[in-house]
């Protein structure tokens, strides 16, 4: 039996993607944590910021070794990097087998036919607006995770100026409802309680087919489906957040009360050369609505720091803005030069070491945001749903609430996949701890 060692990085959909590639490549190919006793080594890969990148060059640099020792290892690159680079991939690590784009992944198995056949080195970077991704379900004797991903749209027409993501999975292209829902039927058959809906943006979700049913009908057929006890979904573009969206989070009862709204910055002139689509006003009254409708809800967002011409004061509107919505979580980057994107070109761009200090600002404020909103659970009891025991204390079950929390609980044996309420006792940075009260299902 041949072995597999996978890496993955970069965003949930990678996740995901690797998730498909090993399920393609069973029977003949099994999982392995071990690089040393794989026969193929894949490497998925993420563009998004200069750094993500290096590091894949620098891993791959390593393998190199390997190859020279064991020829007969096949080497992929697979995912947003192989997608940017292509051909270039090859020039500079000579010792790879295999590339494949965002949606050439669909087409490892017959390629690998190719390479073991002694007709590698292959470069499969094909892009199209008429990709249908297949339908590929994870095989396994044992049962899955209590909570899955499942991509319902690809790619991205947003085009905001920094971003690479438009340029390696290509046009906005959904995915039919029926697979969607069949993937999911799936997943809930093997014990799988919460659906976590993928895309890069899942609001215009449908836009472009005219039978298929708009977001927010389609988080209705996901919720409606026995067995799905929760349902969340990212990313949600501001602009793209509806009335009809946010009636819907509020009131499907499966679904969270939990939002990733990414908001990037609170500097309307820098939004603009984000090419974002709103203003901090607009993006400010959908999150008033939103609270009216869904006084529970949490959000979380992505922000970055150091945009090209960002200044002081642009900055100041970011750092006013975390106060004013009191985030529960946020995702902080330095501004990152991409090749393809717009800002790339830009002038006035802020130096490094503003950067890390504007970041350092962002990471103060925000930890004490995260820390008070942690502690005002003190004492509250939460719906949580069992993931598995904590991996760091094998003592305590660890699961998510509503919310997105993580909590930490000491409770009775055999509580995975189930639902309980806990009682919360003590609040961290990261997590939550408490005591198990109660059993719901
Ligand atoms: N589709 C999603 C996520 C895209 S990538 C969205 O629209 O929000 C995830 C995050 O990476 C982005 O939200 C952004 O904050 C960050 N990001 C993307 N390109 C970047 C760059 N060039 N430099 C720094 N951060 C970047
Ligand atoms: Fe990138 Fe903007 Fe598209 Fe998100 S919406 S993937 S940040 S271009
Ligand atoms: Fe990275 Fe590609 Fe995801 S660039 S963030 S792996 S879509």
């Amino acid at each position: 039996m041949k072995k597999v060692f996978i890496r993955t990085f970069g965003c949930q959909m990678n996740i995901y993607d690797s998730e498909r590639m090993l399920a393609m490549l069973q029977p003949d190919y099994t999982p392995t944590q071990e690089w040393e006793e794989a026969q193929l080594i894949l490497v998925n890969t993420c563009s998004v910021r200069a750094k993500a990148e290096q590091k894949v060059y620098s891993l791959v640099g390593r393998l190199k070794h390997l190859k020279r020792q064991r020829p007969e290892v096949i080497i992929g690159i697979t995912g947003c990097v192989a997608q940017q680079e292509g051909e270039n991939i090859l020039k500079r690590l000579p010792h790879v087998d295999l590339v494949l784009g965002t949606q050439a992944i669909y087409r490892l198995p017959q390629h690998l036919k190719q390479i073991e056949a002694g007709h590698g080195p292959i470069v499969d970077i094909a892009l199209g607006d008429d990709f249908t991704q297949p339908l590929v379900f994870p095989t396994t004797t044992e049962d899955l995770p209590v909570k899955a991903f499942v991509t319902i749209m690809q790619g991205c027409d947003n085009f905001c100026t920094y971003c690479i993501v438009p340029h390696t999975r290509g046009r906005e292209i959904s995915r039919p409802p029926e697979d969607i829902l069949k993937e999911v039927e799936y997943l809930v058959s093997k014990g799988v309680r919460e659906i976590i809906l993928l895309g890069q943006n899942v609001n215009s979700y449908g836009r472009k087919e005219k039978r298929f049913p708009s977001f927010a009908e389609l988080l209705r057929q996901v919720a409606c489906i026995p067995g799905v006890w929760r349902v969340r979904f990212t990313t949600s573009h501001p602009k793209d957040l509806t009335e009809e969206l946010m009636q819907t989070l509020a009131e499907i009862p499966e679904v969270c009360e939990y939002l990733h709204l990414p908001v990037q910055s609170g500097s309307n002139r820098i939004l603009r050369l984000m090419n974002r689509g709103y203003t901090r006003e607009d993006y400010l009254s959908k999150v008033k609505r939103l609270r009216q409708l869904c006084p529970d809800i949490t959000l979380s967002t992505d922000i970055i720091v150091g945009f090209p011409g960002e200044t002081e004061e642009d900055f100041q509107a970011t750092l006013d803005l975390l106060e004013d919505v009191r985030y529960a979580e946020i995702f902080s980057f330095k501004y990152s030069d991409r090749p393809l994107a717009r800002a790339k070109n830009f002038p006035s761009k802020v130096a490094e070491d503003v950067k890390t200090c504007r970041l350092a600002q962002v990471h103060k404020l925000q930890s004490r945001i995260t820390r008070e909103i942690n502690e005002s659970f003190i004492g509250q009891t939460v719906e949580v749903l069992v993931e598995g025991k904590s991996p760091k204390d094998k003592t305590l079950w660890t699961g998510r609430t509503r919310s997105h929390h993580v909590v930490n609980f000491i409770g009775p044996e055999g509580l995975k996949g189930h639902l309980v309420y806990v009682l919360i006792e003590r609040a961290g940075q990261h997590s939550l701890r408490g005591q198990f009260k109660d059993l719901i299902r």
